[in-house]
């Protein structure tokens, strides 16, 4: 199915006013706003006068974006879908097709067609759905890893790990300060009783203090960009173990495919259930010692848990991953290093989703209130991690991962 380009002239002042544009032109109507989302997009359930449901997502060019979340990689995303297309076809097949692409002066809209369907962890909120979410990930994984990042091959950069994987997050670091309270610039902070050192401090040490297992960390290889943002909201499933894919990172350079590994299990761990429960978050201390107790304003689902502990035993061992990663003996590791920064990185992220988002308790979670939170989960886990990094042997995924369940 091919996309159909639209080129509008007119500025929007905001994405209603977006949305109002693309509606008259496509002759849309709305029915709803979907709040699912996790960036700076909104996206409508949309139908036309012959019934056909649509999801219609705009972006607008705004200040103060993090990378991945501007108007930019919005529009590269389709540059993206149809690279999928065409060097693998097989999950290409399970991109939902860009019907129309409209570029405006300021902003930017896509719509797809509508998909009836469940986020990718939806089975594991319902009792004994580990089997499902199991059964589901291996058909996902199948295409989205051995057909999607297996399709190209391309030699990794020496300092990959440094500069991906933890330079990301140092590079917006500047950003979310500016939005973290005030005690937040001291130098260590207790979280959840464990003292740490802050991000901004403890990152460039353990780049310095522990380089030579940081490079033994990196991949040999990369491999095709079959995602890039692979959380589960954007993996769709429909029937059985029917699924299609939204919403990629908008790049077409290789990609390491730990890297969307890493964000299902962070989706586990901290994503979705911060999205769907809210934090809860206490402060205490001082203003050079601040001391902050942080977690869901619900324990986390059952099945997240059994979930979060499986993954990793479960993937070690599939044969849609095994031949990804041949010559690449600390990918575990990086795996969960990409886990942590993960959590760091989705900090500055929250502040750039303007949507109500609401917690089980129907209280509101502030953008601010979810990028603080991100930031203390991070904290402690990136904490652990330098530590057991000052260890001699291999990393203990058990042990670090328990800091979650
Ligand atoms: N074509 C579609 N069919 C069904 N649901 C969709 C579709 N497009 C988007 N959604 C829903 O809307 C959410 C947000 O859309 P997405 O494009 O991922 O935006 P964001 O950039 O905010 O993550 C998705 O997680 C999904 O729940
Ligand atoms: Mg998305």
């Amino acid at each position: 199915m091919t996309t159909i380009h639209i080129q509008d002239d007119r500025s929007a002042r905001s994405d209603a006013e977006a949305l109002e544009f693309v509606c008259k032109r496509l002759q849309l109507d709305i029915i709803q706003e979907i709040l699912d989302g996790g960036s700076s997009a909104r996206v409508w359930l949309a139908a036309n006068a012959a019934g056909e449901r649509f999801a219609v997502k705009t972006v607008l060019a705004l200040d103060g974006v993090v990378d991945g979340h501007d108007l930019d990689s919005f529009r590269q995303k389709v540059v993206q879908i149809e690279a999928i297309r065409a060097k693998a076809p097989s999950l290409g097949g399970h991109y939902l097709p860009v019907l129309h692409n409209i570029e405006g002066r300021n902003w930017a809209c896509q719509t797809t067609p509508f998909y009836p369907s469940q986020d990718q962890v939806a089975p594991l909120r319902l009792p004994d759905g580990e089997t499902t979410f199991f059964a589901q990930y291996e058909a996902y994984a199948q295409v989205m890893f051995l057909r999607g990042y297996g399709a190209t091959s391309a030699v990794a950069p020496p300092d990959y790990v440094e500069r991906v994987v933890v330079g990301r997050f140092l590079r917006r670091l500047p950003m979310l300060t500016r939005a973290l309270p005030e005690d937040l610039a001291a130098e260590t902070l207790v979280v959840n009783g464990r003292p740490c050192l802050a991000p901004g401090v403890l990152l460039p040490r353990l780049l310095e203090q522990a380089a030579p297992r940081l490079a033994a960390m990196g991949p040999a290889r990369l491999g095709f960009c079959a995602h890039g943002d692979a959380n589960t909201r954007n993996i769709l499933i429909g029937e059985g173990t029917d699924f299609r894919v939204i919403d990629p990172r908008g790049s077409t350079d290789s990609w390491d495919p730990i890297y969307d590994l890493a964000k299902t299990l962070f989706c586990l761990t901290v994503w979705d259930p911060a999205l769907r429960l809210g934090f809860a978050i206490q402060r205490s201390g001082s203003a050079t010692l601040p001391q902050y107790e942080v977690g869901f304003r619900q324990p986390l689902y059952l099945g997240y848990r059994t979930a979060i502990q499986r993954f990793l035993p479960f993937i070690a061992d599939q044969p849609w991953l095994i031949p990804l990663l041949a010559n690449d003996p600390g990918w575990r590791a990086r795996l969960l290093l990409t886990h942590d920064m993960h959590v760091l990185a989705e900090a500055p992220c929250r502040l750039s989703d303007r949507k109500p988002k609401w917690g089980c308790d129907g209280a509101p979670s502030s953008p601010e209130q979810l990028a603080l939170g991100f930031y203390l989960m991070g904290t402690l886990l990136i904490n652990e991690l330098a530590e057991q990094l000052a260890e001699p042997g291999d990393l203990d995924d058990e042990r670090h991962l328990s800091l979650m369940v």
